[in-house]
């Protein structure tokens, strides 16, 4: 049984928890290994519904060892929160596993994240405003704080301080903010290694030492292909690897581990936060036409699409093959989770961008410059909808409707990956499994 990396294709919130929560039973480790509480997965088991930000999403499997791997940025406060959360929902988290080089969110982190997006006003990223890039940037700066300092309140104290000389001058004369004294950011620090100190380990060799005695490993993205720091729509992205290759620097394994990478696509796509989105069908808020704004406003209602961490409004619009065959690339992927394909249900025709259409110019490929997906305008095929049948319990591809497994189809051709998990609905029995072995 090989070990797997699940990733977003999109700009995120693609249904990422749901298809983990499915195919944890399967693995014997589950793995965080880049973002932070940026994060949102949503895991449904009947009327049971959790909202995770940084425990695995297999965490209700309590066979699988979850861990948190050095790629992560870890809120501490926030972890607790979470795992006082599960425990009071009857999920041990007894078996979580830190890595001692995550990197810890600091407080500081958190106000230049929100600072910093009230500087640039328009042009701001909408960020989740947790201090993800902050902490990156500590991190790619070699200024950074890690779990392992944690452990040790004289190092702890030590590097506190260091960080303060520089960080409170920055807060108050740049961004008028009150600065911080060590014994603050002790105080609300070093109480959580009561809780976190015993599961910190050095994970790189807890998943190798698992692999060489034949067990089998799943990795979990979160945010999506286009929001990953190098391959995504950058500035608008979040700071961290959520492509394939983030998983082998993000944990301490070689890439040559991985045997699967599983995509996990909606039927549609959504963006959180500005930034480029061609196929985006417009509220009318944000100027959209008449036509495009009942389209957006109907894949919202019908996908429940508010974010898991912010409640914001998703953007919402049409899929997009032209990203899907980006992402089937930057990946390797190997299988695609088509997600949430019953919220089309309430369409009558259904459109797939195949290629945009910029300055006199036709593009089936990713556009090397920003301008052209900011300026793109989608080439659609149109296909027919299933409008009014209910998918929902559908259990096999039989099952669907003609013109739902004719759009599957067309799907799985234009992006050029095999599609071998259908998503009807947001619990995990409204699944289709059409192919794939763990
Ligand atoms: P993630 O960040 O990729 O884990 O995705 P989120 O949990 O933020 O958002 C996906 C939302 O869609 C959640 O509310 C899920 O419960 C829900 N969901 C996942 N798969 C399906 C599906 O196939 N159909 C429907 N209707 N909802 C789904
Ligand atoms: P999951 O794992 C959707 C977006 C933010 C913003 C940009 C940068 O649930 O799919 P950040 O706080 O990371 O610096 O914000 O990235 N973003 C997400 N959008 N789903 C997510 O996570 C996201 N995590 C960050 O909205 O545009
Ligand atoms: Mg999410």
């Amino acid at each position: 049984m090989p070990s797997t990396v699940i990733v977003g294709t999109q700009w995120g919130d693609e249904g990422k928890g749901k298809v983990t929560d499915l195919i944890t039973r399967d693995y014997d480790y589950v793995v965080r290994f880049q973002g932070g509480n940026n994060a949102g997965h949503t895991v449904k088991h009947g009327e049971r519904k959790l909202a995770l930000h940084l425990m695995p999403s297999g965490i209700m499997d309590e066979a699988a060892i979850p861990v948190i791997g050095n790629g992560v940025v870890i809120d501490p406060g926030v972890l607790v929160e979470e795992m006082e959360m599960l425990e009071r929902e009857g999920i041990s988290c007894k078996n979580l596993r830190i890595s001692c080089d995550a990197h810890v969110i600091m407080p500081y982190h958190k106000d230049f994240d929100g600072a910093d997006e009230k500087r640039l006003g328009a042009n701001k990223i909408g960020t989740t405003n947790r201090g993800i890039g902050p902490c990156y940037q500590d991190k790619a700066a070699r200024k950074g704080i890690r779990v392992q300092d944690l452990l040790d309140e004289k190092i702890f104290r030590l590097k506190v301080e260091t960080a303060l000389s520089q960080k409170n001058p920055i807060l108050e004369r740049i961004y008028g903010l009150d600065p911080y004294t060590v014994d603050q950011v002790c105080d609300e620090y070093l109480p959580y290694t009561r809780v976190l100190g015993p599961l910190v380990t050095e994970s790189s060799q807890l998943l190798n030492t698992a692999l060489r005695e034949g067990k089998n490993i799943l990795f979990e993205g979160a945010q999506g292909t286009l929001l990953d720091i190098d391959h995504g729509t950058y500035p608008y992205v979040t700071s961290s690897s959520c492509c394939a290759g983030g998983a082998a620097t993000g944990t301490g394994v070689g890439p040559t581990a991985i045997d699967k990478v599983l995509g996990i696509q909606k039927a549609y796509v959504t963006r959180v936060g500005g930034g480029p989105f061609p196929t985006e069908q417009r509220y009318a808020e944000d100027g959209g036409s008449p036509e495009e704004a009942a389209a957006g406003e109907l894949l919202c209602t019908e996908g429940q699409e508010f974010g898991t961490t912010t409640g914001r409004k998703r953007r919402c619009g049409w899929f997009d093959a032209v990203i899907a065959r980006y992402a089937a690339e930057v990946n390797g992927l190997t299988d695609v989770a088509l997600t949430k394909l019953d919220v089309l249900s309430a369409f009558d025709t259904l459109k797939v961008c195949v290629a945009y259409e910029c300055g006199g110019k036709v593009y089936d490929y990713f556009p090397m410059q920003q301008s052209v997906l900011f300026h793109a305008k989608p080439l659609y095929h149109e296909l027919p909808g299933w409008k009014g049948t209910d998918i929902s319990t559908c259990r096999s591809f039989e099952d669907l409707p003609e013109a739902a497994q004719a759009y599957v189809r067309y799907i799985e051709e234009a992006s050029g990956v095999p599609i071998s998990i259908i998503g009807v609905g947001p619990d995990r029995e409204q699944t289709i499994v059409c192919g794939w072995k763990s």
